[in-house]
């Protein structure tokens, strides 16, 4: 099969995220690669997924585990050559698979030729232009410029030895680029060509929201809020994103973007969504939801409101490389969380009991609900085989910025990075091959929760997700209708008569409505009720 010459794919598509270094390690090395990619395709393409969003693999330092680029136009060689990414772009088409890279528009490596040159280079001139280089304040310019904060802890300023002090909005060797400088766009555009000429079917866009800068750089102050922040959505970046769609326009079939952009205000978001600009953005707000079925309902409605205003598709996702995995999130008490980021990070969580196989039910109707809903859905790669957060990592072990520029007070992300579990009894469980170490430790425990162990067990959380991305294949248009149900539990209908309903959280099972034939469910129904924590698919008679 190769992949339609569809120009709407990805306005109902299941990506699948692929962790380049957790993935799979076909050299042994430790790390994942471009070739143990190449050799898991034909697991993927039996998931049923349309696409693979792969993580950087340009060559990097590798501080912030590759999103800090040293070479746009290049494979590291940890994960494999350009050579191989080529070959992976033409086996994947020949699946079916289409493939999206990310691309790191707010800052390069330090190691970057551009950055060393305005290292090089004097204070103010082209050369340092290219980055957001300032003069400190205070006697001797001995203060940063202003006072703002790394996202990973620590003042987003560095010193260089002149004297002045460049911004980097996260850790010190991803200085932040001068989207006000043509130089800059005309380097990115450049690039989406370069990969899209190689085949490259779109782009997940990081932090998409911060590339625009306020030129006078101010003070955050207690009152600063989305709007009129100095670094974030600032309406400049609609242009430069308008000049990409232009790019992505230019192929046949279009290639295609997606935002990733934390925002409170969703009709903001959805202003990068217009239709000469990005195609989609990840669901934050679906994505740090509690599993609490007022919250649940107020988000898919207030996605769905706010995209209908452009016309754009949503898009569901529950985890990725930078939160504590919805399973470890879902399986403690709920109570406590409210709706919001702050509660997919470990910090906010550790506290709160966990309990495995309460997350794991809820994570199989979450699954149920992530592919019901109208739109894109993204998969994180091992939430299929119901990976948990994997918490007690050795300190030595972790590698994330964020656990090092906090002094070792935040853990940060990586237990939800540990290495794919893909056979056998003991680590490193066919991530790399016999006798290899992958760079975090796996949990003995996975041994249960291999790729082979689950093949071909039907109850298996792979085989409830590759039967679900089946049948989803069948549901037709965006439309969704809530049906009549009590507090606790969701129902709806998506045409076609085609129904889901997920029991969040009312103790008394649900009868499901008349004549409803299930199709597929995430746990044992009770008689034809669905039980808390269960979610099922159901025809409904015509
Ligand atoms: C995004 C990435 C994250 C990275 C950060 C800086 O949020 O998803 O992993 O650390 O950008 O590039």
């Amino acid at each position: 099969m190769f992949v339609a010459n569809t120009e709407d794919w990805w306005r109902n598509a299941v990506i699948y995220q692929v962790y380049i270094r957790s993935f799979a390690d076909h050299d042994g090395d430790g790390i994942g690669d471009v070739a143990g990619i190449r050799a898991r395709l034909p697991y993927l393409e039996r998931l049923g997924v349309d696409a693979i969003w792969v993580n950087p693999w340009y060559p990097s330092p590798m501080e912030d585990a590759g999103y800090d680029v040293a070479d746009y136009r290049g494979v590291d060689p940890v994960f494999g050559t350009l050579a191989e990414a080529d070959g992976l772009i033409a086996d994947a088409h020949a699946r079916g698979l289409r493939v999206i890279l990310d691309i790191v528009p707010n800052h390069t490596s330090s190691a970057h030729p551009w950055f060393q040159a305005a290292l090089a280079a004097a204070p103010h001139s082209a050369d340092r232009d290219r980055y957001l280089f300032r003069d400190g304040r205070g006697p001797g310019g001995d203060r940063p410029p202003n006072n703002w904060i790394s996202a990973f802890g620590g003042p987003a300023w560095t010193r260089v030895t002149d004297g002045q002090w460049y911004l980097h909005l996260f850790a010190p060797g991803q200085p932040d680029l001068n989207w006000a400088n043509p130089a800059v766009r005309a380097e990115f555009e450049s690039i989406l060509r370069f990969w899209f000429d190689r085949g490259v079917d779109g782009f997940r866009i990081d932090v998409a929201n911060r590339v625009a800068k306020d030129p006078a750089l101010p003070d955050l102050t207690a009152g600063t809020d989305e709007a009129g922040h100095p670094y974030t959505d600032r309406d400049q970046v609609h242009d430069i994103y308008r000049g990409w769609r232009r790019v992505a326009d230019e192929y046949q079939p279009p290639r295609v973007f997606t935002a990733e952009a934390w925002m409170d205000n969703q009709d903001r978001l959805a202003l990068y969504l217009r239709p000469d600009e990005l195609h989609t953005a990840f669901n934050f707000d679906f994505l740090t939801l509690p599993w609490k079925a007022a919250d649940i309902r107020a988000s898919v409605d207030g996605t769905r409101s706010a995209l209908a205003a452009v016309g754009a598709p949503a898009t569901w996702v529950l985890s990725n490389h930078d939160v504590v995995r919805h399973l470890s999130r879902f399986g403690r008490p709920q109570e406590t969380l409210g709706h919001g980021p702050r509660y997919v990070y470990l910090n906010a969580l550790a506290d709160l009991p966990l309990d495995i196989d309460l997350g794991t039910r809820r994570s199989r109707a979450a699954a149920l609900l992530l592919l019901a809903l109208p739109g894109g859905a993204y998969v994180y790669q091992g939430e299929e085989l119901g990976l948990w957060e994997v918490e007690d990592l050795p300190d030595e072990a972790r590698q994330d910025p964020t656990w090092i520029q906090s002094g070792h007070r935040v853990w940060g992300r990586d237990g939800c990075r540990v290495p794919l579990p893909w056979s056998g009894d003991a680590p490193p469980f066919g991530f790399g091959p016999a006798g290899s170490y992958p760079w975090l430790p796996q949990p003995p425990a996975w041994k249960q929760l291999t790729a082979e162990r689950q093949e071909h067990e039907p109850e298996s959380m792979l085989s409830l997700y590759r039967e679900a991305i089946r049948l989803r294949r069948e549901l037709r248009g965006e439309s969704l209708r809530w049906l009549g149900s009590p507090p606790g539990v969701l129902a709806f209908e998506r045409g076609g008569g085609f129904g889901c309903a997920v029991n969040v959280e009312a103790a008394e099972p649900w009868p499901l409505p008349d004549g409803a034939t299930v199709l597929l469910a995430s746990g044992p129904l009770t008689g034809a009720k669905l039980p808390e924590d269960t979610a099922a698919w159901f025809s409904l008679p015509g």
